[in-house]
């Protein structure tokens, strides 16, 4: 998809590179159109070498291409982040006076526009009824988020995160398959107490079942989180954190009765301490070897689908099968995963040498009861939409 992104003069226009990464991340283009002041805010370089296009704010370079018309007219979606009350202002009364201005009044694609101003600016009637005039056009303004501004103080009126403006831009702009569906994603890896202060831990980074529940999120669906150990600030319907395999299983039983599918992406440590040790252990009286008794916990994937057969839910359940192994080996664990498991589909994934945990890419297999196998490699955005795709054709 072309999105082209506006950035106008405000403190957060540096909030733009973030914005940027995210979009090309998922694979799409972004063409930056800046106004000249928001150069004075950060440098059209840094927006070039983000986005691999040449950025050039002024409406009479280049005039031969009549670049605002072609801009408007080939972009699948447009964004403007931050939009200051001026700006907000020029667009409610059809200004086009820069390249910006005459690229929307161009577009017929969908816009989205994030506020950023000092809260009296955001509550002064004449940026009210500015926003409220868009909005019936059709433009879709976000709420500011409230929190710190500039200075020292506190409300309305802070550019919301990266994260939720390219998730809610994205929605506007996507096929919207999966509108009114209710997806359960668990991502992350537990950690298994040994006493107050260790655990025994896994190297899940979280990122390919974040990246799951964004598209899943960007193509309409209500998501509910389920974190386990992972850190992030996107905005989901319902997020849970939890810490333990035990947790995660109170987690998951308590939600599959409100979900359309269930996505389990967390990776789950397959034993306990059996014993845990409510003060720290101490070297000093255990000496040069201690040996730790382990019980193995649940199979979470596997009771929530004999929940789902046993009462007769209609959820989907999508799980997950790391392997150090590759080829037909690979693909046999995976099957035989699918299989003791009850899944509907497994996304078969080669984690030989650790390298894929906390990377950007990764390269999966999908396997379904039937046996018809989808292959997906490249970001973690790209494999989300591939798996998002297959369970899209599930429900
Ligand atoms: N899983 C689970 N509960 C467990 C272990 C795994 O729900 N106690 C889920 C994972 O979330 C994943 C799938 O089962 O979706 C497969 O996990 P994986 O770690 O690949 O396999 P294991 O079941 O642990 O089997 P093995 O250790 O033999 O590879």
């Amino acid at each position: 998809m072309l999105v082209v992104l506006g950035v106008t003069g405000g403190i957060a226009a540096y909030k733009a590179t973030a914005i940027i990464r995210l979009l090309t991340a998922a694979g799409h283009q972004v063409k930056v159109v800046p106004t000249q002041n928001a150069l004075r805010f950060i440098g059209a370089t840094t927006l070039e070498a983000l986005s691999h296009h040449a950025v050039d704010p002024d409406l009479y370079t280049d005039v031969e291409s009549v670049k605002h018309v072609e801009l408007g007219q080939s972009a699948d979606l447009v964004i403007v982040a931050p939009a200051t009350a001026s700006f907000l202002a020029r667009m409610a009364s059809g200004v086009a006076d820069d390249l910006l201005g005459n690229t929307i009044l161009a577009t017929r694609a969908p816009v989205l526009v994030a506020p950023a101003m000092h809260t009296e600016m955001w509550q002064n009637p004449a940026t009210r009824a500015n926003v409220e005039t868009l909005r019936k056009r059709g433009i879709t303004v976000l709420e500011p988020a409230v929190g710190r501004l500039t200075g020292e103080d506190v409300g309305p009126g802070r550019l919301p995160e990266p994260e939720d403006i390219v998730a809610a831009a994205l929605a506007l702009a996507g096929p919207g398959d999966l509108r009114g569906k209710r997806i359960l994603v668990t991502l992350g890896g537990t950690q298994e107490p040994i006493d107050p202060v260790r655990y025994i831990g896994n190297r899940s980074s979280g990122k390919q079942g974040l990246a799951i529940a964004r598209e899943a999120r960007q193509r309409g669906a209500e998501v509910h989180v389920i974190a386990a150990n992972v850190d992030f600030t996107d905005a989901f319907a319902k997020v849970t954190r939890v810490a333990s395999a035990a947790d995660l299983e109170k987690a998951v039983l308590a939600s599959i009765h409100s979900s359309d599918a269930l996505v389990m992406c967390a990776a789950v440590a397959d034993y306990r301490v059996d014993s845990i040790s409510d003060v720290k252990l101490k070297r000093g009286h255990l000496g040069e070897r201690l040996q730790l008794s382990l019980v193995a916990n649940p199979d979470i994937l596997a009771l929530a689908n004999a929940t789902i057969r046993r009462e007769n839910l209609r959820c989907v359940s999508i799980g997950f099968a790391a392997e150090t192994s590759s080829g037909d080996q690979l693909l046999s664990y995976a099957k035989g995963k699918l299989e003791s498991k009850g899944c509907d589909l497994i996304v078969a994934n080669d984690v030989s040498g650790g390298a894929v945990f906390g990377a950007e890419a990764n390269s999966v297999t999908i396997l379904a009861k039937d046996g018809a196998l989808a292959t997906a490699s490249g970001g973690k955005a790209q494999v989300a939409t591939a798996v998002v795709d297959a369970l899209a054709k599930l429900l």
